[in-house]
């Protein structure tokens, strides 16, 4: 690289500091200082080695103290002034190293020492940023460019390891409007693209899979008009007004205690109404009955039969619960009827392990009840198969081949990761058990601090977008090191679109101005768009779903 590149991004020397504590670098030009901002990446480069730091502080220092507080007269481009600047008094910038990068075996490695005293330090180039998190256009399938450097040009490309990002679960994190769900779209986009895992999508507003409007109403592509037959969209209602939607129907017989436990505040059960009804589930259950079906199509029967025996269930509460479940009579999906095996469940799973991705879409009726409902019911169902088919593979390899990765995405998460109900969603499962079977999830939440401690602290990548309550930034850094440099990184963010990425899938943390999702970014998915591979695939698993449909007699 030209050395007049190094020449123009040069800071300064270094001047003291510690492993532990931050580097100390006296800075060479005042004019440095109002262009850099807290978070910038700086490295210091040796003969083996590059040293990468980020920006945590900067002090004003004198040579001796009384120098610092004897403001100079008049005005101050005078020349006394502009000597004493630089020499007597000086700005350090405090950084602390994070990563290092072999220039001989061109790789990165952790941090282990710090660059001698009096290197020179630079703010990073576009090649030092793609030689560590790598680069697209080397490696599309592994690398996606999710936006620039934030206090540099659009050609800083920073990129994600999508490999490195599917491996562990991951949280999306910032206030209202900050470009959560939008950022969460392009990596949904990034992770079809690097074509190593599926995607199930809880799209809670319907924000993801089909093409919706933005703040501005603004016309915005869903992931199904981006990527065709690579996604399928499901819906809960009104399916039929969405040419290629299939409908999401739920099996009575599919749904378990802990279902019904994770939206006990939705429907109003009190501690009573749950013991009662699993004391009336296991009466049920020696009867070979399913408790929910018997609840919902015979409840009357119900009540009448235990009218006088106290000792299973008391006759009022059990009226009680009866009267409050009904509220799931009125479910639309909730099926009765169906042999089992013609669900959804099998359709979705069909779908994941032929590579295409499911976005299950709520619509915009607003109604917490069916997200928590639905989102519960089949990703308990689905983590399970899921299990089934990874120990398979684990108890004969030669025979069987591991499921496909899958990334479950949630909107509002914290309504499945809270410590109330994380002990009764499989989703906290998912999040501790660090994708055995290969699922992990994706997190998407306004509010992290109401995520569950254990859990918070396992999440692999993060990515954080602006956040002003204290207690949330201290979930979204939970477990993270440097946790209190990355809190100013955090707190100096813009209000749209400006993210710190943070944990796994990023060899350092780095803030960044994400990507515009827009036509740039579509021409973009057009030209690199894994379209034939599918298609031939897909064929066979539309047949499928005909014949589902057909049983179904839809
Ligand atoms: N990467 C992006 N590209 C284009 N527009 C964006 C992007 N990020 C945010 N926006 C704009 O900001 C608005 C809010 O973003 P959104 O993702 O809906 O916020 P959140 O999910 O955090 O509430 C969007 O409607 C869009 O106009
Ligand atoms: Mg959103």
């Amino acid at each position: 690289m030209a050395s007049s590149m190094y020449e123009e991004n040069r800071i300064g020397k270094i001047i003291g500091g510690s492993y532990s504590e931050g580097l100390a670098i006296k800075v060479e030009d005042y004019s440095v200082v109002e262009s850099t901002r807290i978070g910038a990446i700086l490295v210091s480069q040796t003969e083996k080695r590059k040293y990468y730091c980020m920006l945590t502080d900067m002090v004003i220092e004198g040579m001796n103290k009384q120098a610092l507080s004897e403001l100079p007269r008049g005005n101050s481009s005078l020349l006394l002034n502009r000597i004493t600047r630089g020499t007597s008094i000086y700005t350090v910038f405090k950084a602390q190293p994070v990563l290092s990068y072999d220039l001989e075996e061109k790789k990165n490695q952790p941090i282990r020492n710090i660059p001698p005293h009096a290197s020179s330090v630079r703010r990073a180039t576009y090649d030092d940023i793609s030689d560590v998190f790598g680069s697209f256009e080397k490696n599309p399938k592994r690398y996606f460019p999710v936006g620039n450097v934030l206090d540099m040009d659009e050609n800083s490309t920073v990129c994600i390891d999508m490999e490195r990002f599917i491996e562990r679960s991951s949280g999306i994190y910032g206030r209202t409007g900050t470009g959560k769900s939008f950022i969460a779209r392009l990596l949904m986009a990034g992770i079809i693209l690097c074509d190593k895992a599926s995607l199930l999508i809880f799209d809670a507003h319907s924000d993801h899979g089909p093409d919706s409007v933005d703040e501005e109403n603004r016309h915005v592509k869903g992931l199904k008009s981006l990527f065709g037959s690579k996604v399928q969209i499901m819906a809960i209602e009104n399916f039929s007004s969405m040419a290629g939607v299939l409908p999401i129907e739920i099996d009575v017989r599919d749904v378990e205690i802990e279902d019904i436990l994770s939206i006990a505040e939705e429907l109003n059960l009190n501690e009573t109404a749950q013991q009662v009804m699993i004391a009336l589930k296991n009466k049920l259950e020696t009867e070979g009955k399913h408790w929910l079906e018997e609840i919902l199509v015979n409840g009357e029967d119900l009540a009448e039969r235990f009218k006088d025996s106290e000792s299973v269930v008391n006759r009022s509460s059990l009226l009680a619960l009866i009267r409050k479940l009904s509220v799931l009579k009125e479910l639309p999906y909730l099926r009765y009827d169906r042999r089992p095996g013609t669900n959804s469940i099998d359709i979705i799973l069909n779908y994941l392990q032929k590579g295409i991705s499911v976005d299950i879409t709520f619509g915009k009726s607003d109604k917490l009840l069916n997200y928590l409902f639905v989102t519960n019911v089949l990703s308990r169902r689905i983590y399970q198969r899921y299990m089934e088919m990874y120990e398979r593979y684990i108890s004969n390899r030669q025979k069987y081949s591991p499921p496909r990765p899958l990334v479950i995405a949630i909107e509002e998460a914290h309504r499945f990761l809270s410590p109330d109900v994380a002990k009764q969603t499989i989703f906290g499962t998912i999040a501790r058990e660090m994708r055995k079977a290969k699922v992990s999830l994706m997190c998407i939440d306004q509010r992290p601090s109401q995520i569950d401690s254990e859990i918070a602290s396992q999440i692999g990548t993060r990515v954080i977008l602006s956040l002003s309550d204290e207690a949330d930034i201290a979930s979204a850094l939970a477990g993270m090191k440097n946790s209190k440099q990355l809190r100013s990184i955090i707190e100096s963010l813009d209000s749209k679109q400006q993210a710190l990425l943070v944990g796994h899938a990023v060899p350092m943390p780095i803030a960044i101005k994400t990507r515009g999702y827009d036509n740039s970014f579509y021409d973009f998915v057009s030209i690199y768009a894994p379209k034939h591979e599918v298609d031939e695939k897909y064929e066979k698993t539309i047949e499928v779903s005909k014949k589902w449909l057909d049983e179904m007699n839809y």
